[in-house]
């Protein structure tokens, strides 16, 4: 996990260094931003050290701005965890204001926010601080602590920043909440094939891949380990994603037997049926006059009936597709069973839809317990929507 570490103004400035350590420990990536007043507690050079990378600390920083922007820079983790939190910080945070790297970096991120606040007992009971907590908690921040106990300035309550051990507990806490199928690994084939008639042409269909790399996007923004096997495709591979990049329908069951196991296949290529038997080694010449070549075919094997038939290495749980253009339904059930496919996402791939290629699909989920309608949305969204329902699949 990539932590965004803001180290505010506060005796307990020290107790970040222990963090880091503790962060680097469990592989976790710290990138720290260090205010002015968490200056005078800690220094750069020992959170730089630490983290093993570059501290910022300067808005207006021409070589820091050069290399990473605030705003890159705010966007670059997957957590921002403020440790300590000062009055001072969350009082910025609540009121939106931005003066200095640490709050610019906090009113710019759409990331999620942890903060550990640590001040005296009397600012953490003050009704300002109470205000500006309850706030930031109703827009989603995250608060572990303060602790209760003897405070710096000799007093006694709440305000101590929270052990090391417990902050990294919280932050492990949040990543696996919200990486559900961390641990799994899902199998998803995506594009076209291209089954040669010689070494220049190809056998081809409409396929963009758009559906199976959301697919892929969405399962592994949620933590899974993804396998994409893809024929070629103009879409961008998602980040996060293991590609297996093949052209023809056998290249492509190899390299799903070549995964295995996993937990999870989807199935959303689209395989050609049928290869060329006699593809030519040389490029087929065009004679003058002369008949035009004939093309023998031979089936494909089927990759989704093979994979959901192999014994005890068959995913758990196995998602295939029915692109149709008639009958949609009966042939997308019927399809089901035969090739022992858990789940059949059917969805009608009519020219008329604009579906195959476009941006946007209808789909009806086809499960054991029966069938969803889904309203048309964007392929991102089926792809978010199908993931949500493969974490409750897997519980
Ligand atoms: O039989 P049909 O091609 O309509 O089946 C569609 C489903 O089967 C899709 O999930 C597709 O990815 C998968 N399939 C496959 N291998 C084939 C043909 C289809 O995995 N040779």
């Amino acid at each position: 996990m990539r932590i965004l570490l803001i180290v505010s103004g506060g005796i307990a400035a020290y107790k970040s260094l222990e963090l880091i350590r503790l962060l680097r420990g469990r592989d976790h990536s710290v990138t720290c931003v260090l205010t002015g007043n968490g200056g005078q507690f800690v220094t750069p050079l020992s959170l730089q050290a630490l983290s093993e990378s570059k501290v910022y600390t300067d808005l207006f920083s021409l070589t820091d701005e050069s290399e990473m922007g605030h705003i890159q820079l705010s966007r670059s983790a997957d957590l921002v965890v403020i440790a300590p939190a000062s009055a001072d910080i969350l009082a910025k945070m609540a009121a939106g204001l931005a003066d200095d790297l640490a709050s610019t970096v906090l009113l710019a991120t759409d990331k999620p926010v942890l903060a550990a606040p640590a001040m005296n007992v009397r600012m953490w009971l003050h009704a300002a601080t109470q205000d500006n907590v309850a706030r930031l908690a109703a827009r989603g921040v995250r608060f572990v602590g303060p602790d209760e106990g003897a405070m710096a300035c000799n007093e006694f309550g709440p305000g101590r920043l929270s052990e090391p051990p417990a902050i990294l507990h919280a932050i492990e806490t949040f990543f696996n909440a919200s990486k559900p199928l961390s641990g799994r690994h899902v199998l998803i084939t995506s594009g076209p094939t291209h089954e040669p008639i010689d070494p220049v042409r190809y056998i081809a269909n409409r396929s963009s891949g758009r559906q199976g790399h959301a697919i892929a996007a969405a399962v592994a923004v949620l933590g899974a380990r993804v396998t994409l096997v893809s024929g070629p495709v103009s879409v961008a591979t998602p980040a996060g994603v293991t590609l297996r990049a093949v052209e023809t329908a056998a290249q492509m069951l190899e390299a799903c037997r070549a995964a295995l196991p996993a937990d999870v296949a989807i199935f959303a290529a689209a395989v050609a049926d049928w290869r060329v038997t006699n593809a030519a080694g040389d490029k087929i010449k065009k004679v003058p006059g002369g008949p035009p070549p004939a093309f023998e075919l031979v089936a494909n094997p089927d990759i989704l009936a093979t994979i959901a038939a192999t014994g005890p290495l068959r995913p758990r749980l196995v998602i295939g597709f029915a692109a149709e253009t008639a009958d949609l339904m009966e042939n997308a059930q019927s399809k089901r069973i035969r090739k022992n496919a858990d789940w059949i996402i059917a969805n009608d791939v009519s020219p008329e839809t604009g579906i195959m290629g476009g941006e946007e699909n209808a789909v009806h989920l086809i499960t054991p317990d029966g069938v969803e309608d889904w309203p048309r949305m964007a392929k991102d969204t089926v792809a978010q929507r199908l993931a949500a329902r493969i974490v409750v699949a897997l519980q």
